[in-house]
């Protein structure tokens, strides 16, 4: 039996088959994050992370949106005169947006339509994949109202981003659409709005469909050996390699191998790979 979704004030979950939708859900302000909202998001992402029936995670925004950035009002006017509340904010933004999405031990979407905004970067980013809308709006907007493009979203934006692109876009505050977003590859992919959640599910399910202990163990090899020396790298993949053989509990390699090379039932590269 489907186990129910928990309920947040400021974060909705949905569910479609082995896939949950965390939706950031601030409609009416464009889904701008408040530290509710990102209190909210912390509580969500630990919950879809231990849920057994969700084995891939995608991150939106409800209403047409997927974030207006951090809410001026309450996240830096409302901290201001509180420095307990506004540094609770503060780890909370982080928290979510970078350390739970960047190590999460589930595949995750990013699905951007309408505005993104600022802070609204950094969880694109974190996300394993990002899927866009052609006529999503992003903005570095920080510039406009006089600050920086903090809490990581500068240094965010240089992991995926080229250097000259993050320069420009950081220090001008021009706004790029999703259709610029995909060809700079800001985002994996750019498509029609009306095609943008069939085509999210589309890559949901495909990933739904393979052992999640090697999806897990494969995303995060290609995230940690970005920052490591060839000799780290080859030492660590081939502990990692080990470490899957053990802990993946439906011994996907074994299955893959008895498919290939004795029943002769399994060829991936002839497309047959959902496993
Ligand atoms: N912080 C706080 N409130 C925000 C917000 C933000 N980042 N973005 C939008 N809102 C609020 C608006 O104040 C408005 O509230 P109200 O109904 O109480 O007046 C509500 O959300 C709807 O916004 P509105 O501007 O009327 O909608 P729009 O569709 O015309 O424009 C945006 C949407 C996102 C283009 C516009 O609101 C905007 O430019 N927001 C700021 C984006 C930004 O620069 N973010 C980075 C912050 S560092």
């Amino acid at each position: 039996m489907t186990e129910a979704v928990p309920t947040y004030e400021c974060v909705k979950i949905e569910r479609e088959g082995p896939v949950t939708f965390v939706i950031l859900n601030r409609p009416e302000k464009r889904n701008a994050m408040s530290p509710q909202l990102h209190l909210d998001m912390c509580e969500a992402l630990d919950w879809a992370a231990e849920d057994d029936e969700t084995r891939v995670v995608i991150v939106t925004g409800a209403g047409g949106n997927f974030c207006a950035g951090q809410d001026l009002k309450l996240y830096f006017r409302g901290t201001e005169g509180d420095a307990k509340a506004r540094a609770r904010a503060r780890t909370a933004a982080h928290e979510w947006r970078w350390n739970k999405l960047s190590m999460y031990p589930k595949p995750t979407i990013a699905m951007v339509h309408g505005y993104c905004f600022g802070g609204g970067f950094t969880p694109v980013i974190a996300c394993d994949f990002a899927i866009t809308a052609d006529d999503a709006t992003f903005g570095l907007s920080e510039v406009n109202w006089g600050i920086i493009p903090g809490g990581l979203v500068a240094w965010a934006v240089t992991q995926v981003m080229n250097y000259r692109d993050a320069m420009y876009y950081s220090v001008t505050g021009e706004k790029f659409s999703g259709a610029e977003a995909g060809a700079m590859k800001f985002v994996n992919k750019s498509v029609p709005a009306d095609k943008l959640r069939e085509e999210t599910m589309k890559l949901a399910n495909n990933l739904a469909s393979k052992s999640p202990a090697a999806v897990r163990y494969t995303k995060e090899a290609v995230r940690s050996v970005r920052n490591m020396s060839k000799d780290q790298a080859l030492d660590y993949l081939n502990c990692k390699s080990d470490a899957l053989k053990f802990m993946d509990p439906e011994k996907g390699r074994e299955k893959a191998m008895t498919q290939f090379l004795d029943e002769k039932s399994f060829k991936p590269g002839l497309g047959n790979f959902a496993r």
